[in-house]
């Protein structure tokens, strides 16, 4: 059987396979980074140091569950959340980023979820001089308010993107969410503000309502895998349509997941529930999964199988389209009909 060389390249580094664990708290302490490594991971992307964390060192959040609360409006009105169970604080996250850098051996790539335009560069600079190989920017942005335009809020995730490439040196990937009208055209002009590479997509928490407080709360559930369907779409269109580098984030949990990412045309994909849930050992079976995938099928790298199902690579690019919009409707009706078909009668 072929042995696949797994090897692929992510933000200039090239890296033993795509299996990445994603910014969550398993990649917050030294010791399991650590046991990521030995596990396989080829990189780590760090949990991001927020803004409000290094402004106000005394804030308080449950336990890292909802960390992009700084960036809702609330927050301004001095709800904000207790970062201390999550990383310790912007100096002991500079420590991490620091000792991960040196001791790891991989590429480490801190995330810094920014609030303010000067905030964004300043804390940036910080993060590259602990000496980490890229930075992620985590634009986790919930437009809530009406008098800001779509255009608006683009503009605002596009001059910070400017801003901190002008301020450092280190390639810069950028995570967003899916919410906007035209992502191919938003991805391209990230591209174009300096990011090296993109991350698809950032998961929005939204908050539930306890009937017995009568409280909005705070409830994180973890993902599934059939949440990757979304950026799975969204890399299968963009691949050889953007000149960055593109990471898969959300709902990768096994090496099936890995293998239909790669397919769609995904530089990397990465992990975090999967890895909260089953431990650093949920990466090395994706691994084995991908290799005896690839192997099985005599692919002789990951780089042949890459965007071979992409839009632009696919034997009916329509899948990706509006075309197939119909037939999936009128294929899952026909399938109901004939499974109810006892009951209807
Ligand atoms: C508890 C928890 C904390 C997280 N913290 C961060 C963070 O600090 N920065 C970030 O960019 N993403 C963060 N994420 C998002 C993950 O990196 C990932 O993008 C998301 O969970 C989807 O991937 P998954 O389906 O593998 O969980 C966090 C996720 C979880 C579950």
């Amino acid at each position: 059987m072929t042995v696949p060389d797994l090897g692929t390249h992510y933000l200039g580094f090239h890296l033993a396979h795509p299996v990445v664990p994603s910014a969550s708290p398993i990649t917050g302490d030294i010791d399991s980074l650590h046991r990521l490594v030995e596990a396989g991971a080829p990189a780590v992307v760090l949990p991001s140091l927020f803004e409000e964390q290094v402004e106000n060192d005394a804030l308080a959040l449950h336990h890292g569950l909802e960390f992009g609360a700084g960036t809702f409006g609330e927050a301004t009105d001095g709800y904000l959340p207790d970062f201390e169970d999550y990383n310790t604080g912007p100096d002991s996250y500079l420590d991490l980023a620091a000792k991960a850098a040196s001791e790891l051996g991989v590429p480490v790539i801190a995330s810094l979820n920014g609030a303010s335009p000067g905030g964004w560069t300043r804390y940036a600079r910080r993060l590259e001089d602990t000496g980490v190989g890229a930075l992620e920017l985590n634009i986790y942005f919930m437009a809530t308010e009406a008098s800001e335009t779509a255009a608006d809020v683009e503009r605002r995730c596009l001059s910070l993107v400017e801003d901190v490439r002008e301020a450092i040196d280190v390639p810069i990937a950028v995570k967003i969410g899916p919410y906007f009208s035209s992502v191919p055209a938003v991805a391209q002009r990230f591209a174009a503000a300096g990011a090296d590479g993109l991350v698809l997509f950032n998961r929005f928490y939204q908050p539930d309502i306890d009937l017995e407080t009568m409280d909005v709360v705070p409830d994180l559930v973890l993902s599934s895998p059939h949440e990757m369907r979304l950026a799975l779409q969204w890399i299968a269109v963009l691949y050889g349509a953007v000149d960055t580098s593109l990471a898969a984030t959300t709902g990768i949990h096994t090496g099936t997941d890995v293998v239909k990412m790669v397919l769609a045309g995904a530089d990397v994909t990465m992990m975090a529930s999967a890895l909260l849930k089953r431990g650093p050992g949920a990466l090395t079976e994706a691994v084995t999964g991908l290799n005896d995938w690839l192997a099985e099928r005599d692919y002789t790298s990951v780089a042949q199988a890459k965007g071979s199902l992409s839009r632009q690579a696919a034997p009916d690019p329509g899948r990706y389209e509006r075309t197939n919009y119909m037939q999936t409707l009128v294929t899952y009706s026909t399938d109901w009909k004939r499974r109810a078909g006892g009951q209807l009668r």
